[in-house]
Protein backbone atom coordinates (compact mmCIF):
# COMPACT_ATOMS: atom_id res chain seq x y z
CA UNK A 1 0.00 0.00 0.00
CA UNK A 2 1.10 3.26 -1.27
CA UNK A 3 2.13 6.19 1.39
CA UNK A 4 0.05 9.39 1.18
CA UNK A 5 3.03 11.10 0.67
CA UNK A 6 3.56 8.75 -2.32
CA UNK A 7 0.11 8.92 -4.06
CA UNK A 8 0.61 12.69 -3.92
CA UNK A 9 3.67 12.56 -6.05
CA UNK A 10 2.38 10.38 -8.48
CA UNK A 11 -0.46 12.64 -8.89
CA UNK A 12 1.88 15.41 -9.11
CA UNK A 13 3.72 14.17 -11.51
CA UNK A 14 0.83 12.66 -13.47
CA UNK A 15 -0.45 16.16 -13.99
CA UNK A 16 2.71 17.83 -14.52
CA UNK A 17 2.91 16.07 -18.08
CA UNK A 18 -0.24 16.75 -18.79
CA UNK A 19 -0.19 20.67 -18.08
CA UNK A 20 1.75 21.01 -20.87
CA UNK A 21 -0.90 19.19 -23.23
CA UNK A 22 -4.05 20.91 -24.47
CA UNK A 23 -7.60 19.34 -24.58
CA UNK A 24 -7.43 18.08 -27.85
CA UNK A 25 -3.12 16.70 -27.56
CA UNK A 26 -4.76 15.11 -24.37
CA UNK A 27 -7.01 13.68 -26.13
CA UNK A 28 -5.35 12.34 -29.32
CA UNK A 29 -2.57 11.34 -27.18
CA UNK A 30 -5.25 8.34 -25.99
CA UNK A 31 -5.84 7.39 -29.35
CA UNK A 32 -2.62 4.79 -29.38
CA UNK A 33 -0.17 7.37 -29.67
CA UNK A 34 0.34 6.10 -25.45
CA UNK A 35 -1.57 3.90 -23.39
CA UNK A 36 -5.38 3.69 -23.93
CA UNK A 37 -6.08 4.39 -20.29
CA UNK A 38 -4.87 7.75 -20.78
CA UNK A 39 -8.67 8.11 -21.93
CA UNK A 40 -9.59 8.09 -18.32
CA UNK A 41 -8.68 11.85 -17.88
CA UNK A 42 -11.46 12.61 -20.57
CA UNK A 43 -14.17 10.35 -20.31
CA UNK A 44 -16.09 12.56 -17.49
CA UNK A 45 -15.43 15.88 -18.57
CA UNK A 46 -18.52 18.49 -19.15
CA UNK A 47 -19.11 20.41 -22.26
CA UNK A 48 -17.85 24.05 -21.02
CA UNK A 49 -18.43 25.54 -25.24
CA UNK A 50 -21.60 27.68 -23.70
CA UNK A 51 -20.37 28.29 -20.61
CA UNK A 52 -19.74 32.27 -20.02
CA UNK A 53 -16.50 33.12 -18.94
CA UNK A 54 -14.85 29.87 -20.65
CA UNK A 55 -11.55 30.46 -21.77
CA UNK A 56 -10.36 27.35 -23.91
CA UNK A 57 -7.22 27.13 -22.78
CA UNK A 58 -7.47 26.71 -19.54
CA UNK A 59 -10.03 23.51 -20.10
CA UNK A 60 -8.10 20.64 -20.27
CA UNK A 61 -10.39 18.16 -20.10
CA UNK A 62 -9.99 17.34 -16.90
CA UNK A 63 -12.96 18.00 -15.21
CA UNK A 64 -15.83 15.84 -13.65
CA UNK A 65 -18.63 18.13 -13.63
CA UNK A 66 -19.75 21.31 -13.54
CA UNK A 67 -19.68 23.23 -10.26
CA UNK A 68 -19.78 26.92 -10.84
CA UNK A 69 -23.51 26.19 -12.23
CA UNK A 70 -24.62 24.98 -8.91
CA UNK A 71 -22.28 27.71 -7.13
CA UNK A 72 -24.57 30.28 -6.79
CA UNK A 73 -22.00 32.98 -7.12
CA UNK A 74 -22.73 36.79 -6.67
CA UNK A 75 -21.36 39.70 -8.16
CA UNK A 76 -17.95 40.83 -6.00
CA UNK A 77 -17.33 37.49 -4.05
CA UNK A 78 -14.31 35.84 -3.28
CA UNK A 79 -14.61 32.66 -4.89
CA UNK A 80 -11.32 29.74 -4.31
CA UNK A 81 -11.29 26.54 -6.63
CA UNK A 82 -9.47 23.86 -4.71
CA UNK A 83 -6.94 21.59 -7.39
CA UNK A 84 -7.29 24.36 -10.06
CA UNK A 85 -5.90 22.89 -12.88
CA UNK A 86 -4.99 25.21 -15.96
CA UNK A 87 -7.63 28.09 -14.20
CA UNK A 88 -11.01 26.30 -16.09
CA UNK A 89 -13.18 26.90 -13.50
CA UNK A 90 -11.57 30.14 -12.00
CA UNK A 91 -12.41 31.78 -15.51
CA UNK A 92 -15.97 31.05 -15.46
CA UNK A 93 -15.98 32.06 -11.69
CA UNK A 94 -14.34 35.28 -12.89
CA UNK A 95 -17.22 36.29 -15.05
CA UNK A 96 -19.49 35.44 -12.12
CA UNK A 97 -17.85 37.76 -9.62
CA UNK A 98 -17.10 40.37 -11.90
CA UNK A 99 -14.26 43.10 -11.78
CA UNK A 100 -15.17 43.97 -8.20
CA UNK A 101 -14.62 40.08 -6.68
CA UNK A 102 -11.72 37.99 -6.44
CA UNK A 103 -11.30 34.27 -7.35
CA UNK A 104 -7.93 32.48 -6.07
CA UNK A 105 -7.02 29.13 -7.41
CA UNK A 106 -4.37 26.69 -5.50
CA UNK A 107 -3.42 23.28 -7.01
CA UNK A 108 0.12 22.00 -6.15
CA UNK A 109 1.47 21.09 -9.39
CA UNK A 110 4.04 23.70 -10.55
CA UNK A 111 3.40 23.11 -14.38
CA UNK A 112 -0.62 23.62 -13.78
CA UNK A 113 -0.07 27.06 -11.64
CA UNK A 114 2.23 28.18 -14.21
CA UNK A 115 -0.11 27.58 -16.92
CA UNK A 116 -2.96 28.58 -15.18
CA UNK A 117 -0.96 32.48 -14.46
CA UNK A 118 -0.33 32.34 -18.49
CA UNK A 119 -3.96 32.24 -19.26
CA UNK A 120 -4.75 34.67 -16.81
CA UNK A 121 -2.13 37.06 -18.14
CA UNK A 122 -3.23 36.50 -21.95
CA UNK A 123 -6.70 37.62 -20.45
CA UNK A 124 -6.01 40.61 -18.68
CA UNK A 125 -7.29 39.44 -15.53
CA UNK A 126 -6.04 41.00 -12.34
CA UNK A 127 -8.42 39.52 -9.90
CA UNK A 128 -7.60 36.10 -10.63
CA UNK A 129 -4.38 34.64 -8.12
CA UNK A 130 -2.88 31.19 -8.26
CA UNK A 131 -1.60 30.12 -5.48
CA UNK A 132 0.62 26.69 -5.14
CA UNK A 133 0.23 24.44 -2.30
CA UNK A 134 -1.54 21.24 -1.21
CA UNK A 135 -5.27 21.67 -0.43
CA UNK A 136 -4.91 19.82 2.59
CA UNK A 137 -3.17 22.63 4.04
CA UNK A 138 -4.24 25.97 1.82
CA UNK A 139 -2.24 28.67 1.81
CA UNK A 140 -5.21 30.50 2.20
CA UNK A 141 -6.25 32.45 5.78
CA UNK A 142 -9.79 31.58 7.91
CA UNK A 143 -13.14 32.70 6.44
CA UNK A 144 -11.88 33.87 3.49
CA UNK A 145 -14.25 32.33 0.46
CA UNK A 146 -18.16 33.34 0.27
CA UNK A 147 -18.06 30.19 -2.30
CA UNK A 148 -15.47 27.51 -2.22
CA UNK A 149 -15.61 25.42 -5.74
CA UNK A 150 -13.84 22.41 -7.10
CA UNK A 151 -13.91 20.22 -10.04
CA UNK A 152 -12.61 16.20 -9.91
CA UNK A 153 -10.01 16.82 -7.27
CA UNK A 154 -10.92 15.57 -3.72
CA UNK A 155 -11.21 11.74 -4.48
CA UNK A 156 -7.50 12.98 -5.60
CA UNK A 157 -6.64 14.05 -1.70
CA UNK A 158 -5.49 10.48 0.51
CA UNK A 159 -6.92 12.13 3.42
CA UNK A 160 -10.56 13.42 2.81
CA UNK A 161 -11.59 14.12 6.23
CA UNK A 162 -8.66 16.82 6.26
CA UNK A 163 -9.36 18.29 3.06
CA UNK A 164 -13.47 18.47 4.11
CA UNK A 165 -12.56 20.04 7.28
CA UNK A 166 -10.18 22.68 5.41
CA UNK A 167 -12.71 23.76 3.28
CA UNK A 168 -14.99 24.38 6.17
CA UNK A 169 -12.23 26.63 7.30
CA UNK A 170 -11.30 28.51 4.68
CA UNK A 171 -14.93 29.10 3.87
CA UNK A 172 -16.67 32.15 5.40
CA UNK A 173 -19.79 32.03 8.48
CA UNK A 174 -22.75 32.17 5.50
CA UNK A 175 -20.81 30.79 2.80
CA UNK A 176 -20.74 27.55 0.75
CA UNK A 177 -19.60 25.00 -1.93
CA UNK A 178 -20.11 23.54 -4.81
CA UNK A 179 -17.84 20.51 -5.50
CA UNK A 180 -17.75 18.26 -7.85
CA UNK A 181 -15.89 14.97 -7.73
CA UNK A 182 -16.31 11.20 -8.90
CA UNK A 183 -18.03 8.82 -5.89
CA UNK A 184 -18.58 5.14 -5.85
CA UNK A 185 -21.11 2.82 -4.66
CA UNK A 186 -19.76 -0.77 -4.24
CA UNK A 187 -16.31 -1.76 -4.24
CA UNK A 188 -13.65 -1.69 -7.32
CA UNK A 189 -11.81 -4.48 -8.35
CA UNK A 190 -8.11 -4.86 -6.67
CA UNK A 191 -7.06 -4.76 -10.39
CA UNK A 192 -8.20 -0.91 -10.72
CA UNK A 193 -8.46 -0.04 -7.14
CA UNK A 194 -4.52 -0.37 -6.48
CA UNK A 195 -3.49 1.13 -9.72
CA UNK A 196 -1.48 4.01 -10.09
CA UNK A 197 -2.51 5.32 -13.07
CA UNK A 198 -6.35 4.73 -12.27
CA UNK A 199 -5.22 7.05 -9.31
CA UNK A 200 -4.36 9.48 -10.90
CA UNK A 201 -7.19 9.24 -12.84
CA UNK A 202 -9.77 10.07 -10.44
CA UNK A 203 -11.20 6.74 -9.82
CA UNK A 204 -8.91 4.70 -7.78
CA UNK A 205 -8.87 7.25 -4.82
CA UNK A 206 -12.55 7.95 -4.90
CA UNK A 207 -14.33 6.94 -2.01
CA UNK A 208 -18.00 5.71 -1.00
CA UNK A 209 -20.80 8.25 -1.69
CA UNK A 210 -22.58 7.97 1.50
CA UNK A 211 -19.09 8.05 3.39
CA UNK A 212 -17.87 11.00 0.96
CA UNK A 213 -21.35 12.70 2.00
CA UNK A 214 -20.29 11.57 5.48
CA UNK A 215 -17.62 13.52 5.71
CA UNK A 216 -18.63 16.89 4.55
CA UNK A 217 -21.24 16.78 7.34
CA UNK A 218 -18.96 15.88 10.00
CA UNK A 219 -16.73 19.03 8.66
CA UNK A 220 -19.65 21.15 9.68
CA UNK A 221 -21.10 21.66 6.45
CA UNK A 222 -25.52 22.23 6.19
CA UNK A 223 -28.31 22.12 4.03
CA UNK A 224 -25.68 19.30 2.34
CA UNK A 225 -27.59 18.26 -1.16
CA UNK A 226 -26.58 16.15 -4.52
CA UNK A 227 -27.41 18.62 -7.16
CA UNK A 228 -26.48 16.74 -10.20
CA UNK A 229 -25.41 13.16 -10.57
CA UNK A 230 -23.94 11.04 -14.15
CA UNK A 231 -23.38 7.76 -14.14
CA UNK A 232 -19.56 7.26 -15.61
CA UNK A 233 -19.10 3.99 -17.44
CA UNK A 234 -15.27 3.10 -18.37
CA UNK A 235 -14.79 1.86 -21.73
CA UNK A 236 -13.63 -2.14 -21.76
CA UNK A 237 -10.43 -0.94 -23.74
CA UNK A 238 -9.75 0.54 -20.33
CA UNK A 239 -10.73 -1.94 -18.18
CA UNK A 240 -8.91 -4.70 -20.11
CA UNK A 241 -5.81 -3.21 -19.28
CA UNK A 242 -6.47 -3.86 -15.78
CA UNK A 243 -8.72 -6.68 -15.61
CA UNK A 244 -8.77 -9.91 -16.84
CA UNK A 245 -11.50 -11.25 -18.99
CA UNK A 246 -13.38 -12.93 -16.03
CA UNK A 247 -12.82 -10.09 -13.65
CA UNK A 248 -14.39 -7.80 -16.51
CA UNK A 249 -17.28 -9.70 -16.88
CA UNK A 250 -18.23 -9.82 -12.92
CA UNK A 251 -17.77 -6.70 -12.70
CA UNK A 252 -19.77 -5.66 -15.93
CA UNK A 253 -22.46 -7.92 -14.65
CA UNK A 254 -22.00 -6.40 -10.99
CA UNK A 255 -23.61 -3.34 -9.10
CA UNK A 256 -20.44 -1.24 -8.21
CA UNK A 257 -21.39 2.11 -10.05
CA UNK A 258 -18.97 4.88 -10.90
CA UNK A 259 -20.56 8.31 -10.34
CA UNK A 260 -19.79 11.69 -11.08
CA UNK A 261 -21.48 13.97 -8.23
CA UNK A 262 -21.89 17.52 -7.74
CA UNK A 263 -22.57 18.28 -3.90
CA UNK A 264 -23.75 22.03 -2.89
CA UNK A 265 -23.36 22.74 1.24
CA UNK A 266 -23.39 25.47 4.04
CA UNK A 267 -21.36 27.09 6.03
CA UNK A 268 -23.77 28.52 8.50
CA UNK A 269 -23.39 31.92 9.96
CA UNK A 270 -24.59 35.54 10.85
CA UNK A 271 -22.80 36.78 7.83
CA UNK A 272 -25.55 34.96 5.79
CA UNK A 273 -27.06 38.40 3.61
CA UNK A 274 -27.89 36.54 0.62
CA UNK A 275 -31.27 35.24 -0.26
CA UNK A 276 -30.75 31.33 -1.61
CA UNK A 277 -32.30 30.63 -4.81
CA UNK A 278 -34.41 27.27 -4.72
CA UNK A 279 -32.06 24.75 -5.67
CA UNK A 280 -33.07 21.94 -8.33
CA UNK A 281 -34.11 18.71 -8.06
CA UNK A 282 -30.90 16.47 -8.83
CA UNK A 283 -30.49 16.08 -11.93
CA UNK A 284 -29.85 12.21 -13.37
CA UNK A 285 -27.34 11.32 -16.42
CA UNK A 286 -25.32 8.80 -17.76
CA UNK A 287 -21.64 9.46 -18.81
CA UNK A 288 -20.27 7.27 -21.43
CA UNK A 289 -17.64 8.01 -24.32
CA UNK A 290 -20.46 8.40 -26.88
CA UNK A 291 -22.82 10.35 -24.11
CA UNK A 292 -23.09 14.46 -24.62
CA UNK A 293 -21.96 14.65 -21.57
CA UNK A 294 -18.47 13.59 -22.51
CA UNK A 295 -17.85 15.75 -25.74
CA UNK A 296 -16.09 17.21 -27.04
CA UNK A 297 -13.71 13.98 -27.29
CA UNK A 298 -12.61 13.66 -30.67
CA UNK A 299 -11.78 10.39 -29.51
CA UNK A 300 -15.37 9.16 -29.27
CA UNK A 301 -16.58 11.22 -32.51
C1 LIG B 1 -8.31 16.18 -12.43
S1 LIG B 1 -7.34 17.65 -12.37
C2 LIG B 1 -8.63 18.89 -12.35
C3 LIG B 1 -8.12 20.27 -12.69
C4 LIG B 1 -9.19 21.35 -12.76
N1 LIG B 1 -10.00 21.37 -11.56
C5 LIG B 1 -10.04 21.17 -14.00
O1 LIG B 1 -11.20 20.78 -13.87
O2 LIG B 1 -9.52 21.40 -15.10
C6 LIG B 1 -6.76 17.64 -10.71
C7 LIG B 1 -5.93 18.84 -10.30
O3 LIG B 1 -5.82 18.82 -8.87
C8 LIG B 1 -4.49 19.08 -8.49
N2 LIG B 1 -4.31 18.43 -7.18
C9 LIG B 1 -4.45 17.13 -6.86
N3 LIG B 1 -4.21 16.92 -5.56
C10 LIG B 1 -3.92 18.14 -5.03
C11 LIG B 1 -3.58 18.59 -3.71
N4 LIG B 1 -3.49 17.73 -2.67
N5 LIG B 1 -3.35 19.91 -3.52
C12 LIG B 1 -3.42 20.78 -4.56
N6 LIG B 1 -3.73 20.42 -5.83
C13 LIG B 1 -3.98 19.11 -6.06
C14 LIG B 1 -3.67 18.49 -9.63
O4 LIG B 1 -2.39 19.09 -9.68
C15 LIG B 1 -4.52 18.81 -10.84
O5 LIG B 1 -4.21 20.07 -11.39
Amino acid sequence: MKSEQELKDIVRDKYAKIANNDMEANAASCCGATTPSNKVYNIMMDNYNEVEGYAKDADLGLGCGLPTHFAQISKGDTVIDLGSGAGNDCFVARHEVGPEGKVIGIDFTTEMINKARENADKLGYNNVEFRQGDIENMPVGNNVADVVVSNCVLNLVPNKEAIMHEMFRVTKPGGHFSVSDVVLVGELPDGLRNDAEMYAGCVAGAIQKDEYIGLIKKAGFKNVSVQKEKTITIPDDILEKYLNPDELAAFRAGTTGIYSITVYGEKIGKTIEKPRVKLSEIQHETCTPESECCTPNPLFI
